[in-house]
């Protein structure tokens, strides 16, 4: 069967963070999923090593996730989340809440991870006006942060490529602090490096120029995904919550990729004993099955907002979606199944394996370094000469073509598989890579 003659017309859509000239030469598409596999539109099994973007953590179309969909979008398609509400988005905020750390039992629902990054955002702007601390404006994110696409998003984040199109119209009032990524210091680290705590002194360099009065919130992910895996530092984290504590900042953990079991923990801020304000989540908290995210946040936080000074809409902030029936469903759906059968606790009794199976890599062609955390592993590679990413893009493409399917940024390939793999399907990931760095130049 030609697969090129079933192609649908390739030209309308706009794809996002996508070569489109090159994938539309050259396409790549799924037709169904199920479990740890997705099949190609040509009848391929391709091996999920990434979740699908980080997001599919119980594996695809499992049954009663997709059945509670099905289930409430005959019941009732929509519902307005303003002045209005329904039973399943209090249910689905009281299932969330459940899994947060201790304190963070506040939810507000969004559609994404960059919706939930902004909400964030003016969530801490709003917390300090309604304490009469409203000059407290100024934002801290760090390079090589990935906060998603909204304006906000990308003023905190630090990945060039994603801001400078924009740059003058990205927030004014933002710093960022130093990545903690060090070849020479951290390479071929098993969990969190050793070295790097100390970065997270730079946040007293920033707060002693602007001065904590004007500084409404730090924002970091405790692990970095997108920008090519980032673990951080022993006391790396704990450093930055003493010292937003002691100068009333807030911390804000993007758990976009790590809540929901990647680390082996309902969140990062579980796994590492540091708990913020807030955390941003989205992707795992519906399985990715419906669009979905929220913000968990602070009891205080959020009282002092809703019981502050402002009558009648206290946050004038939300959208359309908010909590959306369907999106509640897939949640209450998920967050089930990661319960009964104990996805977190499975990832984390994986993750000794799945570490040995990426560090098998170490000496392979091309790579400069491996680091992994839970059921996430990077693996740097060197850059062709005059050519960043066109090794890694390459490796990706073999290996897609090969049946597996892996992420790359950069010249960092990222695994993050569904947590319901097997360690068979780990050692088949790592040896697949393994295979094609030798094919490749
Ligand atoms: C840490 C983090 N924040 C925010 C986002 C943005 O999420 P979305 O693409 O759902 O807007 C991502 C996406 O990968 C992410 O990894």
């Amino acid at each position: 069967m030609n697969a090129r003659a079933q192609l649908p017309d390739l030209s309308h859509l706009w794809m996002p963070f996508t070569a489109n000239k090159q994938f539309k030469a050259q396409p790549r598409l799924l037709a169904s999923a199920k479990g740890m596999y997705y099949t190609s539109a040509d009848g391929r099994q391709i091996l999920d090593g990434t979740a699908g973007l980080w997001c599919v953590n119980a594996g695809h179309c499992r049954e009663e996730i997709v059945s509670a969909i099905a289930r409430q979008a005959g019941e009732m398609d929509y519902a307005p989340g303003f002045q209005l509400g329904h039973p399943l988005a209090f249910e689905a905020a009281t299932a969330v809440a459940g899994l947060m750390p201790a304190g963070l039992d506040r939810v507000f629902f969004t559609n994404s991870g960059s919706e939930s990054v902004d909400t964030a955002l003016k969530i801490a702007l709003a917390y300090h006006r309604a304490r009469g601390e409203g000059q407290r404006t100024r934002l801290i994110g760090r390079e090589r942060g990935y906060h998603g696409v909204g304006f906000g998003g990308i003023s905190v984040g630090g990945i060039s490529t994603n801001r400078k199109t924009f740059s003058g119209a990205l927030l004014p009032a933002v710093d960022h602090l130093p990545h903690t990524h060090n070849l020479e210091k951290n390479a071929y680290s098993k969990g969190q490096p050793a070295w790097g705590a100390h970065l997270a002194e730079e946040l007293e360099r920033i707060i002693a120029l602007h001065d904590a009065s004007t500084i409404a919130a730090v924002v970091v992910e405790p692990m970095a995904g997108s920008t090519g895996v980032l673990v951080p530092p022993v006391g790396y984290l704990e450093k930055l919550r003493e010292i937003t504590a002691k100068h009333g900042i807030l911390l804000i953990f993007d758990e976009v990729i790590t809540a929901y079991g990647r680390l082996g923990e309902a969140t990062a801020a579980h796994y590492f004993g540091v708990t913020p304000d807030l955390i941003t989540m989205a992707k795992g908290v519906s399985n990715a099955a419906i669009p979905a995210g929220a913000v968990a946040v602070k009891r205080e936080v959020h009282d002092a907002i809703v019981n502050g000074p402002q009558g009648g809409i206290e946050f004038f902030h939300g959208y359309t979606y908010s909590a959306h029936p369907l999106a509640a469903a897939a949640i209450l759906a998920t967050l089930d199944i990661y319960r009964r059968d104990d996805l977190f606790g499975r990832a984390r009794k994986l993750s000794g394996a799945f570490q040995e199976a990426a560090h098998s890599l170490k000496g392979a062609p091309h790579v400069i370094d491996v680091r992994n955390i839970g059921l996430v592993a990077g693996i740097e590679l060197a850059p062709r000469a005059g050519a960043p990413g066109a090794r890694a893009s390459e490796v990706f493409q073999k290996c897609f073509d090969s049946g597996l399917m892996v992420r790359y940024t950069g010249d960092i390939i990222a695994v993050s598989p569904p947590l319901i793999i097997d360690e068979a399907q780990i050692g088949q990931i790592f040896d697949q890579i393994g295979k094609v760095l030798k094919e490749v130049a």
